[in-house]
């Protein structure tokens, strides 16, 4: 027998039956299709804290567990075993490859690094200290301009050339962001080099100087990667897939995604957890620190800490914790804030405040401390992130396009304002 739930409308006595879908794993979800036409009635949820948007099969995640799986396979074995590039192919076709198919896959992925030559000018009409943020989300919503003709969304190998595209020439995107900014010449991708090397290579060579990224920092990146690489129906995933529904040009979905991204809520976070460690200064001054973010009259919150989903400490977080142990001795990482970060760590976990709300570090309490010691500016932090989540982005963009229930979004309102009135002209109004 089909599980269902019964709504009754305990005004008008009307009762529906709504179904009830499972999935694999997790809650199990009430299909309110017949709401309206039953009732006349939609659902209300502020944020979408209790509403499945899509069925995907990309990422699951257990945010009272701490599990986090993409494609069925946890996160820290990816961390471990895995690279960011055959992590996209995993999350992209729902299947490890071979050999010959990672090799393939690592090629066509260089055959897209390069972007019009034109696209460089585009960034010189930013002011020199223009939020990488901001140039990232223009140039590859200008990149559309490209791909417009020759894209078809309803073609599986045209959306898989597109996958390509995007996941080729996002570093270079990227890196031409860290550039500008810092006043170097744009660097063409070298394709000897894998694809986080190459990275590090358009980032921060110098023309005039041999560069050869260092094993250390190029593991420590491709770390980051793959953590941030998908996260389910976050803010800015269901951004793309909401610009998607349009049957928007998919460059211009990604830069949707970009722009979502940016928040301190969301990717943002990473640059203001160093701007907050920073503002602290000492791990003397932690416990003051926490007090401000638990006061409900002080705006500032503790970055960094607290996730919608994840009520027990984000496994991706136990990782990037680890590696910046393991780095501390390798490279060159900022160790008074990374005293200070483990001090507020200790004082918040044990603090009620932190206990009964169930805030524990999320992702991006510790990447910055890497990033930083990398040598990547914090204004730059959030633009990796919207690297490596474009490999999320275009996956769940390719799923949902394939969907059965692929139509446009179009959520509904409760609406609150004035009833119908007449228009009064200006000359009789008080
Ligand atoms: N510091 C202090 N109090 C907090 C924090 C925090 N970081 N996060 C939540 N709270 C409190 C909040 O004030 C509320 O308290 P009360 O019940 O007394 O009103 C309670 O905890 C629940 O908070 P919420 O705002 O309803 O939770 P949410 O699910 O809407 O927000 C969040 C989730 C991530 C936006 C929030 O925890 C936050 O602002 N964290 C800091 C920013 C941050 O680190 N963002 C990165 C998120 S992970 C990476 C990503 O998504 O990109």
């Amino acid at each position: 027998m089909t599980r269902t739930v019964t709504i009754t409308d305990n005004e008008t006595g009307k009762q529906i039956e709504c179904p009830v879908l499972e999935g694999t794993y997790g809650a199990a979800v009430i299909s309110t299709k017949a709401l309206y036409d039953e009732l006349g009635m939609f659902t209300f949820d502020p944020g979408y804290a209790t509403t499945a948007s899509c069925r995907s099969a990309i990422t699951y995640l257990d945010g009272e567990k701490g599990i986090l799986l993409h494609r069925g396979y946890p996160v820290e074995q990816l961390a471990e075993k895995s690279t960011f590039l055959e992590v996209v192919y995993l999350l992209i076709h729902g299947e490890l490859p071979n050999k010959k198919q990672m090799d393939e896959w690592s090629h066509s992925i260089k055959m897209h690094g390069m972007t019009h030559e034109h696209l460089s000018r585009f960034y010189t009409a930013y002011r020199y200290d223009a939020h990488p943020m901001s140039i990232m989300a223009g140039v590859t919503s200008a990149i559309a301009s490209y791909y417009y003709d020759n894209t078809d969304i309803k073609d599986p190998e045209n959306r898989l050339l597109t996958a390509r595209r995007v996941m080729g020439k996002i570093p270079n995107v990227a890196s031409k962001c860290y550039r500008y900014a810092s006043g170097l010449p744009f660097v063409y991708p070298d394709n000897s080099l894998n694809y986080v090397e190459n990275f590090m290579y358009m980032t921060f060579s110098w023309p005039s100087e041999d560069y050869e990224p260092s094993p250390v920092a190029v593991r420590a990146l491709d770390l980051l990667f793959i953590l941030h690489a998908d996260h389910e129906q976050n803010a800015s995933t269901s951004t793309v897939r909401l610009a998607g529904s349009s049957e928007a040009n998919p460059f211009a979905c990604v830069a949707a995604g970009i722009t979502t991204l940016w928040g301190k809520s969301h990717g943002g976070a990473n640059e203001a957890v160093i701007r907050m460690l920073e503002e602290i200064g000492h791990p003397g001054n932690v416990k003051k620190y926490i007090e401000r973010t638990k006061d409900k009259g002080d705006p500032s919150r503790l970055m960094g800490f607290g996730h919608r989903v994840y009520k027990n400490y984000d496994p991706r977080a136990k990782i990037i914790r680890e590696a910046c142990h393991d780095l501390l001795e390798q490279v060159d990482l900022n160790q008074p804030l990374f005293e200070i970060a483990m001090e507020l760590e200790r004082i918040a976990l044990e603090d009620d405040y932190f206990i009964e709300r169930k805030l524990y570090p999320n992702v991006d309490f510790y990447s910055g401390l890497i990033y930083q010691a990398l040598r990547i500016p914090a204004s730059m932090f959030t633009v990796m992130f919207a690297l490596a989540r474009s490999a999320g982005w275009v996956a769940q963009w390719m799923e949902f396009m394939e969907d059965e229930d692929f139509r446009i979004g179009r959520p509904r309102q409760l609406y609150i304002g004035p009833k119908s009135r007449d228009y009064v002209p200006i000359e009789e109004r008080e």
